[in-house]
């Protein structure tokens, strides 16, 4: 059977489980009836079935009996009380993607025992517009198998990345809560517009494609960032101008700063989690 008409069972029916089934279901990649839930709530469960057309499952130890690829996507608060729920039924058939900040690998592989094949995730929340980046890094017991499934998974969402478990504090520092950075300068951009007399649909507008458009340029033509600006600024121009008030501001230090944090932090809760 091709991996793709296996089941799917995702432990947690929130904001990101539902992100999930929908790239999976509008992709073609998994279909509803392959798809299998748990949530913590019955009312939850029930709207989830109705709106999604997926199906419920009555237990996360269900669950695993069911479905070769496992998703874990609930808070972390929740995830030891899930790991104890399913860790007797986990067999050599099942892989565990978990998409909970700041659990490692390693704190799952103690939880579940008995070599379980886990894969870590650190999607983010552009994934619903299917232009969202997932970093993944493999457990001790996971092998080519489990990372196919985790990347079948992520693939409808955006781009995929492999990286090692040392670098995902830094990811979520960047990638994972980066999209909210973005927010902030778009709406920096856009009030600019406005002070400088713009309608606010047409000033958020030029801020958004601008943006994306600055992104594609350099994804497309893979050149460096300074290059890229040094081109639209020309001497005794506009840009030049903009630029130096960015630098007086200390943009570029304090974005800096931003991803430095956000590491720090993922990594003080990695370390709570662990105790
Ligand atoms: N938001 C992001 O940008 C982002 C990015 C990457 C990773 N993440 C990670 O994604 C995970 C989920 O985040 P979210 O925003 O989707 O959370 P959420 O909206 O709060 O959803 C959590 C889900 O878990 C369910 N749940 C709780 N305990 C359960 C249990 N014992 N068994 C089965 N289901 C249970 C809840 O059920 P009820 O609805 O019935 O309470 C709910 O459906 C988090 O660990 C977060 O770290 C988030």
């Amino acid at each position: 059977m091709p991996e793709t008409q296996q089941r799917v069972g995702i432990m947690g029916l929130g904001r990101m489980g539902r992100c999930l089934v929908q790239g999976l279901v509008e992709s073609k990649t998994v279909s509803r009836d392959h798809i299998f839930f748990t949530t913590k709530h019955e009312e939850t469960a029930k709207r989830v079935a109705e709106e999604l057309g997926i199906h419920r499952c009555e237990s996360n130890a269900a669950l695993v009996k069911q479905c070769p690829t496992l998703v874990l996507a609930v808070k972390p608060q929740n995830c030891r009380e899930v790991l104890g729920e399913i860790a007797g039924g986990m067999g050599k058939e099942n892989t565990l993607v978990s998409i909970v900040a700041s659990i490692s690998t390693g704190d799952m592989e103690s939880a579940l025992g008995a070599k379980a094949a886990v894969v870590r995730a650190m999607p983010n929340t552009p994934a619903f517009v299917r232009e969202g980046i997932t970093a993944l890094c493999l457990g001790s017991h996971a092998g080519q198998r489990d990372w196919d499934r985790a990347y079948t998974l992520f693939k409808p969402l955006g781009k995929v990345v492999k990286v090692d478990e040392r670098h995902m504090d830094a990811v979520t520092g960047l990638s994972g809560c980066g999209p909210a950075y973005i927010y902030m300068v778009l709406e920096s951009l856009t009030d600019g517009g406005i002070k400088v007399g713009l309608p606010r649909d047409l000033a958020t507008q030029l801020a958004a494609q601008t943006v994306l458009g600055a992104a594609k340029m350099l994804m497309e033509t893979g050149r460096h960032p300074a290059a890229l600006k040094d081109e639209v600024t020309t001497p005794a121009g506009c840009t030049i101008d903009g630029l130096m008030e960015l630098e007086e501001g200390k943009l570029r230090v304090t974005l800096i700063k931003a991803v430095v944090q956000a590491t720090r932090r993922a990594k003080m809760l990695a370390k709570q989690a662990s105790r």
